[in-house]
Parts: C-alpha cells; structure tokens; sequence
C-alpha cells in the first residue's frame, strides 16, 4: 500500500463535543477533555461533512462527549444527509425527548446508538455518575420505537455488570432494538486509567460467551447481536480500525484530524486539523495517517509473521500505552515480548479494590 493512493475510508466518527451529563469511568475520549470554546462551528462542520462526502465516506457516526449537547445536531444531520452520507447518532439518549427526536428525523437522521451503562437502574447510575439516567434513556428507546427509527443500544461490559448480560438481551427485546452491541470496555483513555477496577475474570467471560450464543439461538434473525470480546484475554490482537488509515478518520470537537480516537497520544508527530487541509489532503497525504498503514513500518514480530495483513500488528495506541513503543506489536499478541504486561494486569485486577476515578467533564 506505501506509495500508492489509498482507497477513501468507510466512515467518519465526527465527536462534536466532549460535553456530557454522564461520567462514565471507561470513557472512550482523552483524559485532557476539549473545553466547548475551541469546538468546531456549525459551518466547519457543514464543509468537513461535504469534504467527507466528496474523498468517498459512506457513513458518519455523530458522537461525543455527548453528541445532542450541540444545539446544532440537527443541522450538522441535514448537511450530511443531503451530501449522501448515511448519519448515525451515537448517544446517551439523556437529552433526547420527543422534540429533538422529531427535529432530527425531519433533518434526515437514519439510525440511532442508545448506550446503557446496565439493567439494574442503581448500578447504571453508580457507573453513569448521574441520577435519573435509567429511567430517561428507556423513555428515549420508547420514542426511537415509536417513531420507527432503526435502533441499536449498546452495552459496555466490565466486571460490574458482566452477570446481567442475560438480561440485557431481554430489555433489548422489550425496547423493540433491532441491534444489540454487547461490547466488553476496551483500555484506552479512561478505560486504561480504570483498568484494574473494570476487567472482568476469565469466568465472566466464559459466562458472557454463553449469554451471547444463547441469545443468538433464541433471537435468530429478529435482532443482529454484535460482541466485541476483552481483547486482554485473546492470543492476538484485534485489527484495531480495520488497519491504521485504511477504513475509518476521527474529527475531533477542535478540529484534529486522526485515524482513532486515541492517536492523540503518539509523540512526535504533527497532528492535521480542518482548518489546515481538506479532509482528502489529510487522508491521502498526511505523515500521520502514513505513519503506520500497511506492512512497511513493521519491526519483528510482525514484520514477518502470516497474519500482518489480518491484524495489522494490533494497536498502536495500545502498544504504546503499555510498553512506550508506538510501533511495537500490540502486547495482546502471544509472539509479543511484551505480552507479560497483559497477564500481569489481569493478574492484578483480580486482586483490585473497585474504585473509579470518573471522567468529569470541567474537571
Ligand atoms: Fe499480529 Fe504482529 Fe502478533 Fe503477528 S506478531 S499476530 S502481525 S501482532
Ligand atoms: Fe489507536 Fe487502536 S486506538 S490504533
């Protein structure tokens, strides 16, 4: 792939804003939040969204922070909906009501991703850091059913709620979702912070592996169930964003321009903005979105290992967040020398005490 034009990504996660009700101990963001006065405005959203459109993205992916806190929502929605693209809201639903749904069915909005910190609403809440968040987020499926707009929630699985997974499923059912996401907290950001007090035991992942092949058998077609597995307990890494630069490009809420969410954290490199280059320029010729697509910047073991165009080598932000080494394999790997520090920390949150530091949003 080095030298040549690569093929345009499949999807934009444009995150509007870090602003959020909920504070969430595996937050996916950056642990220095973006304060609201350097996001992006209405109108740099509308061009990268038309730039998005032209280099070849089939589908943006609204996010945050809490992506309904911009008043703009809608209006951000109608641009990339008449530009072709296929818009996706990934939300809290806390701020949804029967108004903002309407405003954005009207603006175009093809699909909504209800997150759930749980079943049980006091555990949600202690997870969530905020009171009443339940009971606003099964009204928010209530009126996404109503309305008829496709619906997917998304649980994130840790070691608090690994036992519900069963029932998850059954509110699933009972929201009308047409897609369920039981995705197991990955570590980065805050996640990684975290850790210790979040990974689940091998035996609640034998037992949430069970839970999802009995839901598959009982639901069949009726609802897609998706199941990302704790990388930590895998012999090899997953192909993190479908290959560095390949398939996917992050818009931050000030304008940076990555190929994930936590590319943030690798030194040394200049970071492009949408203020600088279009999103095509960023994409095609950019030193960081170079710096590690395909095969070419490998060291060993990957460098001559059968499964380097399968995985990719795994992680960088995760390989650089435990071993220092951006470009190391991704220490999941078993052929990794560097696999020693993922067993010592499963070892280690066996033993943990469970106590969080939460993403506060102002902080
Ligand atoms: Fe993947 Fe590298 Fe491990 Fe091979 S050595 S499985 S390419 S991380
Ligand atoms: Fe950055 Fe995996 S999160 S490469």
């Amino acid at each position: 792939m080095e030298g040549m034009t690569p093929p345009p990504p499949m999807s934009l996660l444009a995150e509007l804003t870090h602003r959020c009700p909920l504070q969430c101990p595996y937050c996916s963001n950056p642990l220095a939040l973006e304060p609201k006065a350097r996001e992006l405005s209405t109108e740099d959203w509308q061009r990268v969204l038309d730039e998005a459109a032209v280099l070849g993205v089939l589908q943006v992916h609204f996010s945050g922070g809490e992506p309904m806190a911009r008043k703009d929502l809608p209006d951000l929605v109608r641009q990339a909906s008449r530009a072709g693209l296929y818009t996706n809201l990934i939300t809290s639903g806390v701020l949804l009501d029967r108004d903002s749904l309407g405003r954005l069915a009207d603006a175009g909005l093809d699909h909504v991703q209800l997150s759930f910190q749980d079943v049980d609403p006091q555990q949600a809440e202690i997870i969530g850091g905020m009171k009443g968040a339940q009971s606003r987020k099964i009204a928010a499926a209530r009126l996404i059913a109503e309305d008829g707009m496709p619906l997917t929630l998304n649980f994130v699985i840790h070691r608090l709620n690994a036992e519900r997974v069963p029932a998850m499923f059954d509110l699933a059912e009972e929201l009308g979702a047409r897609r369920v996401e039981i995705a197991h907290t990955q570590y980065y950001g805050w996640g990684l912070k975290n850790r210790s007090a979040l990974l689940p035991t091998r035996q609640q992942l034998e037992d949430t592996e069970r839970a999802v092949a009995a839901a598959r058998t009982r639901f069949g077609n009726r609802m897609a169930i998706d199941f990302v597995t704790p990388d930590y307990y895998a012999d090899e890494p997953k192909p993190c964003m479908g290959g560095w630069g390949q398939r996917f490009l992050n818009v931050t809420p000030s304008g940076r321009v990555l190929p994930c969410h936590a590319a943030e954290t690798i030194p040394g490199v200049t970071f492009p903005t949408v203020h600088d280059a279009s999103l095509g320029d960023i994409w095609e010729k950019s030193e960081l979105f170079g710096l590690f697509r395909g095969t070419d910047w490998m060291p060993e073991p990957c460098r001559g290992c059968d499964r380097r165009e399968i995985d990719w080598g795994g992680c960088r932000c995760q390989a650089l967040a435990l071993t220092g080494h951006a470009e190391a394999a991704d220490p999941v790997c078993q052929r990794s020398t560097d696999r020693k520090l993922v067993d010592a920390a499963i070892t280690e949150a066996a033993t943990a005490t469970e106590t969080f530091v939460y993403r506060r949003y102002g902080d």
